[in-house]
């Protein structure tokens, strides 16, 4: 994929394909001359299609324009103009692209018209769009590919502008877009092409690739570092755990904020002893999606040379009943001291993510630990499939990933974590347990993890609603969406440009 930048205007050498778009105040009367002057004064044609009024995710697509103009054009809704927000463009351009590449255009342009933002913003937006809207998951797939696939993205300037900018913008947005599209492929492969010691592989693989510095620590290496309830989970499965450290910018250890990322890791959850109801269990090969996005998220932050260290810490097994595995009633030590009592095996994400978190901590001691886990049924309950729970213990940076993920569109929305939610996970037997109970479960969750950061400043993102869709949508088809990469990526790209 490519994407470039280009100055041109009506009677230039055409693109193959134009996208344009529009506001719904933008039909109101005759379209806007810069697009007008693109079909050709033929707006009459355009406005009188009743079905499209410029709503957000609606698309008009046709061609040929004739007169030497694209061969395909085109518009896709911005919505209203007041309620605008840059993940519209995003979103419009995703829908957009989508048709245009569907209807055989490889090389699409976008115009870059004016919108409430930077330039620069909406191009990256765009490319953005494009490339997540051009996803398919066909790694298992004999048949061959679809005819057309999206090979560039253009940025067509109708009038001049800083080319610089708008250029380094696009290829910010091609790198967190294909990094979107690297988790995409990690949640969607497999659980038997995707087992701890599989992503050990694909981690350091990548990692030499881009000059992250890459640790694989796998059995007996992961009972060196002590973590009980980490293996106490895995012992369930016959597959070996792996525990993936991934390291970016060490030489600004001490200069730098170090911000660690931890991932989940389970690469199938089937409950363990406290088994899963059959019917959609399949979807459990997602439960490594929090996993997938630290090690997109690492792998941009190298691509894009962010100067901050990062951390990327992954604890990968699977949760399976084996005769070794956890049962309810058992009592595990944890790596930071306390003691918890399994009251469901199923709620294996906190035991695992307990003692990542508490290596995490006093490993590299960093300004900020961020978790990412698909870790409750609840949090879907509560937030629907676009929003990711979002708890901590650093306002500000709680602040900031909720404007960040506004601006993202990979959204998330702050939960409480109070006295009741640490009320329902002290143990009877032991220091804590593994549930809370019925209510309040995505915060119950949240309160169970808190025990293990050590006082660092900490966020916790809960992605069981947003990690795969149940549906096709314009920025992707249904599976893995690759959800937090883009979030992470533009926090760590903010982070690294604070002074
Ligand atoms: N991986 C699941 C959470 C999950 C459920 C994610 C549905 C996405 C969709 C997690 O390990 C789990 O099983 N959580 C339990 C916790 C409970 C036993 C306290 C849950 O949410 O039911
Ligand atoms: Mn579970
Ligand atoms: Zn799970």
């Amino acid at each position: 994929m490519e994407a470039t930048v280009r100055r041109t205007s009506p009677g230039d050498d055409p693109p193959q394909g134009l996208l344009v778009w529009l506001f719904e105040e933008d039909l109101e009367s005759s379209l806007p001359s810069e697009v007008d002057r693109w079909v050709g004064g033929d707006s009459d044609r355009i406005l009188s299609r009743a079905e499209f009024r410029g709503r957000l995710g609606d698309v008009l697509e046709m061609g040929p324009c004739g007169n030497g103009g694209p061969e395909r054009l085109a518009f896709a809704g911005l919505g209203k103009r007041s309620e605008y927000e840059i993940d519209h463009v995003r979103r419009a351009a995703a829908a957009g692209i989508g048709r245009l590449v569907a209807a055989g255009v490889s090389r699409p342009a976008v115009l870059l018209r004016d919108l409430p933002c930077l330039p620069a913003e909406a191009a990256r937006a765009a490319v953005e769009g494009g490339i997540l809207s051009s996803y398919r998951f066909d790694e298992y797939k004999q048949a061959p590919r679809p005819k057309c696939t999206l090979e560039r993205i253009e940025i067509a300037l109708a009038e001049p502008r800083d080319l610089a900018d708008i250029e380094e913008a696009a290829r910010v947005g091609r790198i967190v877009a294909e990094q979107v599209l690297a988790a995409r492929d990690l949640g969607n492969r497999p659980p038997n092409r995707k087992t701890p010691v599989h992503l050990g592989e694909y981690a350091t693989e990548m990692a030499a690739r881009r000059g992250i510095e890459c640790r694989v620590f796998t059995g007996a290496q992961v009972e060196a570092l002590r973590m009980p309830c980490f293996l106490g989970v895995a012992r369930g499965s016959a597959e070996p755990p792996t525990l993936l450290v991934l390291e970016h910018g060490k030489k600004y250890r001490g200069r730098r904020p170090t911000i660690a990322l931890v991932g989940k890791g389970i690469t199938f959850d089937s409950g363990g002893i406290s088994i899963k109801p059959a019917e959609n269990m399949e979807l459990m090969k997602f439960d490594m999606c929090g996993a997938a996005a630290v090690l997109a998220a690492i792998e941009g932050a190298a691509r894009l040379a962010l100067d901050l260290h990062i951390v990327a810490i992954a604890p990968c097994c699977e949760n399976l009943p084996g005769g070794k595995a956890l049962k309810p009633a058992d009592c595990l030590e944890t790596r930071a001291g306390k003691t918890v009592e399994i009251v469901s095996t199923d709620a294996e994400g906190r035991l695992i993510l307990a003692d990542a978190l508490s290596y995490a901590a006093t490993e590299f001691e960093p300004s900020l630990i961020i978790d990412l886990a698909t870790l409750t049924g609840a949090c879907v309950v509560a937030l629907g499939r676009r929003t990711s729970g979002l708890f901590g213990t650093d306002e500000d940076a709680k602040c900031e990933l909720a404007e960040v993920g506004r601006w993202t569109g990979d959204r998330v929305w702050p939960l409480p974590i109070a006295e009741d939610h640490h009320e329902g996970v002290k143990g009877d037997t032991a220091d804590l347990k593994n549930s809370g109970g019925k209510w309040g479960g995505a915060s119950t969750a949240a309160a169970f993890l808190s025990n293990f950061v050590h006082g660092r400043p900490w966020i916790h993102l809960d992605i069981a609603p947003t990690a795969w869709s149940e549906e096709n949508r314009p920025e992707g088809p249904k599976g893995a969406t690759g959800a937090g990469v883009r979030l992470l990526l533009e926090f760590l790209r903010r982070r690294s440009e604070a002074p």
